[in-house]
């Protein structure tokens, strides 16, 4: 049997509960449950009544889940987490917690195509059920719409090339594996840069299958109508397309522009961060290299009408 700790290695453990500032009885939700590392940690904080609910759209974390009264783990996206907490009675909450991106155990199973290192076939999707996968995004996009991936999501300077040899290698016979796809893109591999460039490939592929960037858009939208003034937001970020909103939606409520001032030079924003962005420890990073691209980042709810 799988422990969790062998499923994934929690970053940030002590630091992400800690930004939550826990009351005993209140109500928690863990938005990306994975091994469940920060869900026992909030656990340890509750008293009798406290309350967490986790969310994990990938069916193996369930294998994970603990056996406690006060939890409730619901296997669904959390793009629909305000729809499910009411659904289960709960209308308010205390604090919310994410830790973003894949787990390690995602990472590790070859057959989910997640992780460079393998040969397995294009997947990528965290939630098994999802209809798209990494295979219908490489073979079925036209060549505009990849070019935006790589470019969008992956910050990649030669996306526009890497869509075009896509198109031309797929039309002989579709490419189903990591090595075919690696094989298609090699001009753009240079040896130094191979692994770095990859990644950026990786990256975008996968933020497009799982639609992670609008995921997190609707998740902050619906945190500001679920949590409590006073309630707190922590969230653990692993690149800066994540970061970014999640930054610019703590200062102002917004994920662009800024908001309006009032005729007094006044700003309304429906939160305030708490303290400075935070990042694992040189210790944290050895012993667990997955934490080091690793940000957190709290915020709290302010009473409506504050300004
Ligand atoms: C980095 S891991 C979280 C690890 C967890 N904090 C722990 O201590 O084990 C991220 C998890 O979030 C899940 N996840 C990512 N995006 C999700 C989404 N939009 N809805 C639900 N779960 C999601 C992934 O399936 C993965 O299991």
């Amino acid at each position: 049997m799988m422990l969790w700790m062998d499923y994934h290695n929690p970053v940030l453990l002590f630091e992400t509960v800690e930004g939550l500032d826990i009351k005993p009885d209140g109500i928690y939700v863990d938005v990306t449950f994975g091994g469940g590392g920060h869900s026992r940690e909030i656990l340890r904080h509750l008293g009798d009544n406290g309350k967490l609910i986790a969310f994990d759209q990938d069916k193996d974390a369930l294998e994970n889940t603990i056996d406690d009264a006060r939890f409730l783990l619901i296997n669904e996206n959390f793009r629909y987490m305000k729809r499910f907490l009411r659904f289960h009675g709960f209308n308010e909450v205390d604090g919310i917690l994410g830790d973003f991106g894949v787990s390690s155990h995602q990472f590790d199973e070859a057959e989910r195509g997640f992780s460079t290192r393998f040969e397995a076939d294009l997947d990528m999707r965290m939630d098994q059920d999802n209809p798209l996968s990494a295979f219908d995004v490489v073979n079925n996009y036209e060549e505009g719409e990849l070019k935006r991936v790589f470019s969008d999501y992956g910050e990649l300077r030669a996306a526009k090339g890497m869509a075009k040899i896509i198109c031309e290698n797929r039309k002989s016979e579709p490419i189903r594996s990591s090595e075919q796809l690696k094989h298609a893109l090699r001009r753009f591999l240079p040896q130094h840069k191979e692994n770095k460039i990859l990644a950026q490939i990786y990256q975008a592929i996968r933020i497009e299958v799982n639609q992670e960037l609008d995921a997190l858009k609707e998740f902050l939208h619906q945190s500001l109508e679920v949590l409590k003034p006073g309630g707190r937001l922590s969230l653990i970020s692993y690149h800066s397309l994540e970061d970014r909103l999640v930054k610019r939606f703590m200062r102002s409520g917004m994920f662009e522009g800024e908001p309006e001032k009032d005729v007094f030079g006044r700003v309304e924003v429906p939160m305030k961060p708490v303290g400075k962005f935070q990042i694992p420890s040189e210790e944290e990073i050895k012993e667990n290299n997955r934490a080091r691209s690793a940000k957190l980042r709290v915020a709290e709810k302010l009473p409506q009408g504050l300004k």
